[in-house]
C-alpha cells in the first residue's frame, strides 16, 4: 500500500489488488487499485476504506502510521458506498478502535447493520448535509444513488474543492509511480482510458442513466480534484474524466468509437471462413477491427470491446437448433450489461434447419437491446462465392450504418 499526498491535510491510500476476479466475475488482466483517503483537521476522516483480506487491515494501520494518524484515533469513517471492496475493513476495524461514527446514507445504514452486524454508531446523512472537522476541512455528502449500489453518495471538501467520487469516475489498472492526471505520460494516459472502458462496461454499464445523472450532479461542484475510489486522481484536468465518463455513457447507448468488433465462435471452421473473407475486406475500407473468438475471450475483455465499438458483428453458426452457445451466452451478458442501439451484422454457417437466427432476435428482444441489423446472411456448410458476396454487401451496409454512431 502507497500513501501519497494530495493537499495539505489530505492522502491517499491506494493498494493493487490482482489475481481475483472482480465481484467475482470480472478478470483483471491489468490489476486494480482500492484508493482510500484521510482528511485531517482537528477531527480525522477516512473516506472509503479499503478490502477485508488478511493482512489488509495491518497494511492500511502501517500506512496510516507513515502519515502520522493512529488507527485507534480515526473519529469518521465516510462509507460512500457500502460495496465490501471499500468497506471490507470495518470488523477488523472495530477491534482496534470503538470509538468511530460511521457516515453514510441511509440505506447504506441499512446495508451494514446486515453485513457487519448492528451496534455501529452510524450518522446517517442527506443531500447537503456537512461535517466540520476543524482546521478548514469541511465535508458535505451528496446521494448519487444507484451508482454502483442504491447508498452511494459523494463527498466533497470545500477547502481543497476536493470530489471522492468512489466508484463514479473510477478505472480498473493498476498503477505503480503515477497516481495523478499530470504525472502520466500519454502512453499511462490512454491505458487508463482503455482500463476505464474496461470498468465502466464491466461495473457500471447497467447504470449509465444513474451515471448520468451522477456526471450532471458533478457538475454542480467547484472542482479542484477528483478523487476517485478506483485509478488515477485528476488535480490537473478534471474535466477529462468527466468528459470521458460522458462519452462512455454514449458507448452504452449505441454510440461508439470507428471500430468494428467481430464476435464470433466457430466449430468446424465453415463460419471462420466467412470471418477471414470478411477481415479482407474491413481492412480494405480501412476500418479498426477486433476479433473476439468466444469462448476463449474472458468475459470482461468481450464486453469492454463490443461496447467501444460503433459496429458489431456477430459471425456465429447453428448448435442445436440455436445458437452457438458461447456466442448466444455473450450476447446475453450484453443484454445484461445494458449495451443497447448497436449496429450490427449476423452471419453463420447451418447443416440442415436452422436456428441461431431466431435465438439470436429472442434474446435481442427480451433483453430490449434494439440492435439495428443488417439483414442476416446464413450459408448451408462452406460459405460459397455467392454466400460471400452477400456477406461483402451486408458488410458496407454495417458501415453506412455506423457513420451516425461514431463519437
Ligand atoms: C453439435 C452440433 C450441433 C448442430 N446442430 C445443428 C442444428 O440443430 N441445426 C442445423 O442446421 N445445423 C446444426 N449443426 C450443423 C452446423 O451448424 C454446421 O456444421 C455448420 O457448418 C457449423 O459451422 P462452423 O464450422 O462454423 O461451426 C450442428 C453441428 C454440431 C457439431
Ligand atoms: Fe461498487
Ligand atoms: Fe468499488
Amino acid at each position: 500500500m502507497k500513501q501519497i499526498k494530495i493537499a495539505d491535510g489530505i492522502h491517499m491510500l491506494s493498494m493493487n489488488v490482482e489475481d481475483m476476479l472482480f465481484e467475482g466475475i470480472w478478470e483483471l488482466a491489468n490489476g486494480v487499485t482500492l484508493n482510500s483517503y484521510i482528511v485531517k483537521g482537528e477531527k480525522t476522516a477516512i473516506i472509503d476504506g479499503v478490502i477485508g483480506w488478511d493482512g489488509v487491515p495491518e497494511t492500511l494501520y502501517k500506512s496510516l502510521g507513515e502519515i502520522d494518524v493512529n488507527p485507534e484515533e480515526i473519529d469518521y469513517l465516510i462509507v460512500n458506498h457500502m460495496e465490501p471492496d471499500h468497506s471490507g475493513w470495518i470488523e477488523n476495524f472495530k477491534k482496534i478502535n470503538d470509538n468511530f461514527t460511521i457516515i453514510c446514507t441511509d440505506k447504506a445504514a441499512k446495508l451494514i447493520n446486515s453485513f457487519y452486524g448492528d451496534g455501529e454508531k452510524i450518522k446517517v446523512v442527506k443531500e447537503g448535509d456537512t461535517l466540520d472537522l476543524g482546521k478548514g476541512k469541511k465535508l458535505s455528502f451528496h446521494p448519487v444513488p444507484n451508482v454502483h449500489w442504491p447508498d452511494t453518495m459523494y463527498t466533497y471538501e470545500s477547502d481543497t474543492k476536493t470530489l471522492f467520487s468512489c466508484d463514479m469516475y473510477g478505472a480498473f489498472g493498476r498503477m505503480e509511480e503515477h497516481y495523478f492526471d499530470d504525472e502520466m505520460t500519454t502512453e499511462e494516459v490512454d491505458f487508463f482510458e482503455n482500463e476505464g472502458i474496461r470498468y465502466f462496461s464491466n461495473v457500471m454499464g447497467t447504470f449509465a442513466p444513474m451515471v448520468k445523472r451522477a456526471i450532471k450532479k458533478s457538475k454542480e461542484f467547484d472542482i479542484n480534484i477528483i478523487a476517485p475510489g478506483h485509478g488515477p486522481v485528476y488535480r490537473q484536468n478534471p474535466e477529462k474524466i468527466i468528459d470521458d465518463y460522458t462519452r462512455f455513457c454514449k458507448y452504452s447507448a449505441g454510440y461508439g468509437k470507428k471500430e468494428i468488433t467481430i464476435l464470433w465462435g466457430s466449430m468446424y471452421g465453415m463460419t471462420a471462413k466467412a470471418v477471414e473473407f470478411v477481415e479482407k475486406v474491413l481492412e480494405r475500407e480501412g476500418i479498426k477491427v477486433n476479433k473476439l473468438e468466444m469462448p476463449l475471450e474472458s468475459e470482461s475483455e468481450m464486453i469492454a470491446t463490443v461496447f467501444k465499438s460503433a459496429g458489431l458483428i456477430i459471425a456465429a453458426p447453428t448448435y442445436e437448433y440455436k445458437m452457438f452457445p458461447p456466442v448466444a451466452a455473450a450476447i446475453e451478458e450484453l443484454g445484461r450489461k445494458k449495451v443497447i442501439n448497436k449496429a450490427a451484422f449476423r452471419f453463420g454457417s447451418y447443416g440442415w434447419s436452422g436456428g441461431a437466427e431466431r435465438e439470436l432476435k429472442d434474446i435481442i428482444e427480451k433483453s430490449k437491446m434494439k440492435w439495428d441489423f443488417v439483414e442476416t446472411v446464413e450459408f448451408e456448410g462452406s460459405p460459397n462465392e455467392e454466400d460471400l458476396n452477400k456477406v461483402e454487401s451486408g458488410v458496407l451496409k454495417l458501415l453506412e450504418k455506423i457513420e451516425e454512431k461514431i463519437v
